[in-house]
């Protein structure tokens, strides 16, 4: 029965790739952009993974995509490289299911790969649940997030990575692993690049629901960079910002408060700060905030965290010594900074150090002028100054020049997750060009 339905699935497969008009796929901010020759979002179990990936060896390239969220090539199959495939799991989404975790509150919760954060966010609601942490927005899905090591903010706390329990990985000859019978399949794979196979299921941490409030206030940029330390000690969710020639710093601060304690709506528009409401809500935007967002384009370097106040000044002086090929009606500039803890993930920007992490963004680049030129100055800037005095390594999702050289110091265990990767994928067929040129494997 099932092998009937497998070749079913694989024959409507095959008579859509014969049949579908080769249409060009772009990333969220419209900068990347690839013509793979297959493109499917159909999947909805485990099983048409498994029997499409059988069929793989008629592809040279497979990339499974998630929300597109990802600034950097990451995603693109290589055009003109063969035959390329691409697939979203946007079809395959929901809670498998919630198990008792080993620490107290704490449930491990199984999750369909493509589903998506914010979706996750109502899902765990709805059962008294919450995630630890996120980054700035819901849109990503679970796996897409998790291979690009995405993270929010928070001394103490990891990446949305660092939560990962377990996970069913499906390689390139169809076979799934579980990291119930094979660690390295965890070890290796809670920060992926999307190398190792097929993420089919995720097994997250969740929390009870809790409450957070959060406050957003302007001070001096001088004055936050005097009590940038205590700042850092005092909350554990700090975060703060900064719009390039100017002399005012934003702060963004999120506390815990009692459950009971009542809601005022951090999805309003816009909210009153401080605003009270079930954590999410008080970590990304609402849908139809997100949905109104002008297109941005991002860079984001991670540092020892020691190091925060050195590279911030090392790159506000960079800006004085650009200034003068500055131009204002280009886009609208904003320099992050977020803190993250360490963790021992191979892959992983965190690995065993604690960082912070500065972001630089051009807000408009698509909707001014198409044009990336004043991105580029500030972002390769970054790079290089972090890169060159402080290790700084860059975000995998996020638009960086990075070559292997660049960053294999830092990675120490780039070639056992190679050796991992080349015994799920002999083939390589989940590889691309940015992932070939970071992982060394350029011939
Ligand atoms: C508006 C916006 C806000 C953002 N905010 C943050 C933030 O606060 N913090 C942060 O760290 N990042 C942030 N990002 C970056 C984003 O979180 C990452 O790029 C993330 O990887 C995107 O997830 P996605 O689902 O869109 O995956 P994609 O970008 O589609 O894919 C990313 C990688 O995951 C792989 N992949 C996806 N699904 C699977 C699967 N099932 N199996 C195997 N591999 C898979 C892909 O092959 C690719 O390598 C933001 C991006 C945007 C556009
Ligand atoms: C941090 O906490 C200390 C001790 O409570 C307090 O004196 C100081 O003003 C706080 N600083 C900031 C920036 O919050
Ligand atoms: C969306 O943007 C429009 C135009 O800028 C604005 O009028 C509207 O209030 C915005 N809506 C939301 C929900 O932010
Ligand atoms: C600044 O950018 C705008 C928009 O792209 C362009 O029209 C203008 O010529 C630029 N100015 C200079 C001095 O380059
Ligand atoms: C950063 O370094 C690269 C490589 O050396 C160089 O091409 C680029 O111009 C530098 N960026 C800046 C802003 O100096």
């Amino acid at each position: 029965m099932a092998s009937t339905s497998h070749l079913f699935f694989t024959l409507i497969l095959i008579t859509l790739a014969c049949s579908a008009e080769l249409q060009p796929w772009t990333d969220w901010d419209k900068l990347q952009s690839c013509t793979p020759s297959f493109y499917s979002n159909v999947f909805t179990r485990e099983e048409e993974l498994v029997a499409f990936l059988k069929g793989s060896s008629s592809w040279d390239q497979v990339k499974v995509v998630g929300a597109g969220h990802s600034f950097s090539s990451i995603t693109l199959t290589d055009d003109g490289e063969g035959q390329t495939a691409m697939l979203n799991l946007d079809s395959y989404s929901g809670i498998v299911s919630v198990e008792e975790g080993d620490q107290d509150g704490v449930k491990h919760v199984e999750v369909k790969a493509g589903t998506r954060l914010r979706d996750l966010n109502t899902l765990l609601e709805a059962r008294g649940l919450a995630l630890i942490n996120l980054g700035a927005t819901a849109a990503q899905s679970i796996a897409g997030a998790i291979s690009t090591s995405t993270h929010g903010t928070g001394s103490s706390l990891g990446s949305i990575s660092s939560d990962v329990v377990g996970l069913r990985l499906i390689d390139a000859m169809g076979v799934v692993h579980d990291s119930r019978q094979e660690p390295n399949v965890l070890i290796y794979g809670r920060v992926s690049l999307g190398v190792l196979g097929v993420i089919s299921t995720v097994t997250i941490k969740a929390v009870p629901l809790f409450k957070m409030k959060l406050s957003k206030f302007d001070l001096p940029l001088t004055e936050l960079l005097e009590n940038h330390d205590a700042y850092l000690a005092n909350y554990s969710r700090f975060q703060w910002s900064t719009v390039p020639y100017t002399s005012t710093a934003t702060v963004l601060l999120r506390e815990p408060v009692p459950l009971d304690t009542p809601i005022t709506d951090c999805w309003a528009d816009p909210p009153t700060y401080p605003c009270v409401d079930v954590s999410y809500k008080t970590l990304v935007d609402s849908l139809e905030r997100y949905d109104n967002r002008t297109l941005y384009t991002e860079c984001e370097h991670f540092i020892g965290r020691e190091n925060t106040l050195p590279a911030v000044n090392d790159f506000l002086d960079f800006q004085e010594d650009v200034k003068d090929q500055h131009n204002e009606s280009k886009c609208d500039l904003f320099f992050n900074i977020r803190y993250v803890a360490a963790d021992d993930i191979p892959l992983s920007p965190m690995y065993q150090r604690d960082i912070a992490v500065l972001s630089f963004i051009c807000l408009g680049t698509i909707d001014h002028t198409g044009d990336s030129s004043e991105f580029k100055m500030y972002a390769s800037g970054l790079e290089n100054l972090t890169k060159l005095n402080y290790d700084g390594v860059p975000h995998w999702g996020k638009q960086n020049w990075a070559t292997y050289e660049d960053i294999a110091p830092f990675y120490q265990e780039m070639d056992d997750f190679n050796a991992f990767r080349e015994k799920l994928d002999p083939r390589g067929i989940f590889l691309n060009d940015y992932t070939r040129v970071r992982l060394g494997l350029t011939t």
